[in-house]
């Protein structure tokens, strides 16, 4: 059980600076974004919800943000030996473990997510989705279809760990390159099409004109897990993307464009759905299946819908990609610098044991079958990472990088290559108080909420 040095010198590298912007963008930008971002503020009431939304990923993200790349170029290592390396002897490493664990969950059953997109995307074109079709009808016999789903799943996992076997600059680095901007082209021209419904005028009120009254301490949490979830923060993938990050990069500003990107392209997401949801008379507040319930009619209902459609479900699915390919990246960096293990033997089997761990969660859909504490595994994975991996990974990296590594050498590290924001005394009061206060505040509360109530 030897741990290898792995320093700047033999660990692979981002090619450029746009490079590692690009591919901790691609791995914020994500489902996230473009499907539970717009459901959760359609649930949630709207602008209001989306308000307290931006001041938390300002208050609460940047800095984690800024954290966690640092602590990942500090030490040029995975997840769980950055903290083995900065607290040795200690049981810190446990906080990365949280991570590694984390990043199989989440794909487990984010691929199978991603699979409903990539089979979307193709009814959409084959002409499946068409006016009158029992929309709801047709995504439950969708999702509880078990071959077709963990078919699709499959295949999801298998692009995703061809990506990962082929390392950190011929495989990540390159798939970002094309499909970043790709998915912002394909978002700019679905805001256009959407904005441009004529109706559309009442979706941009409801997503813009506040109405505070409707929201309560329940959308307040969810506004907090949406923005760990969104930004990837809390599990480590941001320390396993900076450990890749040339020591002469600066941090400050490199967080302020992928915490803004991600933000930009939510925010898009919003305007893409919520105009065009209005114009064709639906609810916002449909949830969950708004992305595969409703918008299969909105599309259906509009000028050139089967285009748009198949532009919107592609969308998807290449910005689950590009997340997908982070989340299986913390875990193989893990066995790769401390077990030794080669990356092409890595990405197969882990990627083979995060897909087999999906296939229950995708049959659980069918009611009947894997259920667990009563709900179905899907849902228990969900949970798990929603109410305590990735709050609890996010409120042990803030009160380590704030009091047991302490805020003062964090903020040297990374002020050392100085970009135009300076980290200054606002990070302390952040990074020590307000991020672990708030995060311990809204876990316990969720926490009763989730398993109390
Ligand atoms: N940020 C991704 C999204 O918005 C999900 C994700 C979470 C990716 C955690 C990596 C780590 O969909
Ligand atoms: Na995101």
């Amino acid at each position: 059980n030897q741990t290898k040095t792995l320093n700047e010198g033999t660990r692979e590298q981002w090619g450029s600076r746009i490079a590692f912007i690009l591919a901790a963008a691609g791995s914020a930008v994500g489902l996230g974004n473009i499907w539970r971002f717009p459901y959760v503020v359609g649930t949630n009431g709207g602008a209001a919800f989306v308000i307290v939304y931006l001041v938390i990923i300002f208050l609460i993200g940047y800095p984690m943000m800024i954290t966690e790349m640092s602590l990942g170029q500090k030490t040029h290592k995975n997840a769980i030996g950055a903290f083995r390396s900065l607290a040795p002897n200690s049981p810190w490493w446990i906080t990365g473990a949280l991570g590694v664990l984390a990043g199989f969950v989440i794909l487990s059953f984010y691929s199978v997510v991603a699979g409903w997109a990539m089979s979307y995307f193709f009814k959409t074109i084959s002409g499946a989705l068409g006016a009158g079709t029992d929309y709801v009808g047709t995504f439950v016999g969708h999702i509880t279809n078990p071959v077709a789903t963990v078919l699709w799943h499959a295949v999801f996992m298998v692009i995703t760990l061809a990506v990962i076997a082929a390392g950190v600059v011929k495989g990540i680095e390159r798939t970002v390159k094309i499909l970043m901007p790709a998915l912002f082209v394909l978002l700019l021209a679905l805001v256009f099409r959407s904005m441009t419904l004529p109706g559309a005028g009442a979706g941009i009120a409801f997503y813009l004109t506040p109405d505070f009254s409707e929201l309560s301490g329940q959308s307040i949490l969810g506004a907090v897990g949406q923005a760990f979830f969104t930004l990837s923060l809390g599990m480590g993938c941001m320390i396993t993307y900076g450990s890749y990050l040339s020591d002469k990069e600066e941090i400050a500003d490199n967080a302020a464009w992928v915490v803004g990107l991600d933000t930009a392209i939510a925010l898009m997401a919003g305007f893409a759905i919520f105009p065009a949801v209005f114009a064709l008379g639906f609810d916002p507040a449909s949830g969950a299946g708004l992305a595969f319930m409703t918008l299969p009619g909105v599309f259906a209902a509009m000028p050139g819908g089967t285009i748009f459609g198949a532009a919107f479900f592609l969308l998807l699915t290449v910005a689950a990609l590009t997340s997908a390919i982070s989340l299986l990246e913390v875990v193989v960096a893990w066995v790769v610098d401390e077990k030794g293990w080669d990356r092409k033997k890595a990405s197969l089997i882990i990627g083979g044991l995060i897909f087999a761990v999906g296939i229950p969660a995708t049959i659980s859909m069918n009611e009947v079958d894997f259920q667990m504490f009563g709900m179905p595994f899907f849902d228990v994975l969900d949970i798990f990472q929603e109410s305590i991996l990735l709050p609890l990974g996010g409120l042990l990296t803030a009160v380590f990088a704030g009091h047991v590594y302490t805020a003062k050498k964090l903020k040297e590290d990374a002020n050392k290559n100085r970009g135009k924001i300076f980290i200054g005394g606002w990070f302390d009061v952040l990074i020590k108080y307000l991020v672990p206060i708030g995060i311990a505040v809204v876990m316990v509360v969720g926490w009763y909420d989730v398993f109390f109530k």
